[in-house]
């Protein structure tokens, strides 16, 4: 038997099961973005969570991370794989590319973003934040479905909603950070903080406003461009969890920090 795992879909990815069942979990951070499905794909039982809430209710800054990733665990979840939509910061990484970056940049501020707030400390490793054994699972699976992932790169999360300044980007890209989102930072903290490996598929929807000449990104661009992509998206998913390990094999359940 494999350990459930569970899939957070980002702006454009509402609904991945099919004859799935639907699961309202309470938690004691209050209510997740929408109800959990449960089915199959890929020939494994995989839960599944919109992290906006069906007709992206949530804005970045309102998602409850805190209940999604208690609530994915707590049904049994050992393996989070994130679907995040991302703005490109680098010319040669165009809308459309798949990246599965290795590093991220946290830019935003006040959210939630641990499960021990005391009493008590609890510090988590965080040198890594992707699962490494997941993220080459992932470039693995994006190459059997024909699509060339770009392996790596620094993702800077913002606050939001608003998208960067033209001066921001710019800033963004000399620091070398190759792709830029809303929502990695706190999901990925939770999941380490919970023992959970976590490995990242972000579609690039748009050229973030320093790298285009033009009016810079709106929200409309970034859906079309991930409704474009998203049966694409759908593909690498199900090749992804078809061909994951049974059980996880990779240190993140041992990075489960400790409560002193
Ligand atoms: N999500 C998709 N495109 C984005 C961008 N350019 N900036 C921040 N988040 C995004």
């Amino acid at each position: 038997m494999t350990s459930l795992i569970a899939v957070i879909g980002g702006s454009g990815l509402y609904s991945l099961l099919d004859d799935a069942e639907e699961r309202t979990i309470d938690t004691p951070f209050g209510p997740t973005s929408d109800a959990v499905t449960v089915g199959a794909l890929g020939g494994r039982e995989v839960a599944f969570l919109p992290r906006h809430g069906k007709g992206h209710r949530f804005p970045p800054h309102k998602v409850n991370y805190r209940a999604n990733l208690w609530a994915l665990e707590s049904l049994g979840a050992r393996r989070v794989v994130g679907v995040n939509a991302v703005g490109s910061l680098r010319p040669e990484i165009p809308p459309g590319s798949l990246v599965v970056p290795d590093q991220i940049v946290d830019r935003t501020y006040g959210r939630e973003q641990t499960f021990f707030d005391g009493p008590g400390v609890a510090h988590a490793s965080f040198s890594d934040p992707y699962c490494p054994i997941g993220r080459g699972e992932a470039v693995t699976a994006a190459a059997s479905a024909g699509w060339t992932a770009v392996d790596g790169g620094t993702q800077v999360v913002i606050p939001g909603p608003r998208f960067s300044t033209r001066a921001e980007s710019v800033w963004y890209s000399a620091q070398g950070w190759s792709i830029i989102g809303m929502t990695a930072h706190p999901e990925v903290i939770l999941a380490r903080e919970l023992g959970l490996c976590y490995l990242p598929l972000c579609l690039v929807t748009d050229y973030d406003a320093g790298v285009q000449p033009g009016e810079g990104v709106t929200h409309e661009e970034v859906l079309a461009a991930f409704s474009a992509n998203l049966e694409r998206v759908r593909a690498v998913l199900g090749g992804l969890v078809g061909a994951m390990a049974d059980e996880p094999n990779c240190p993140c359940a041992s990075l489960k920090p400790e409560l002193m």
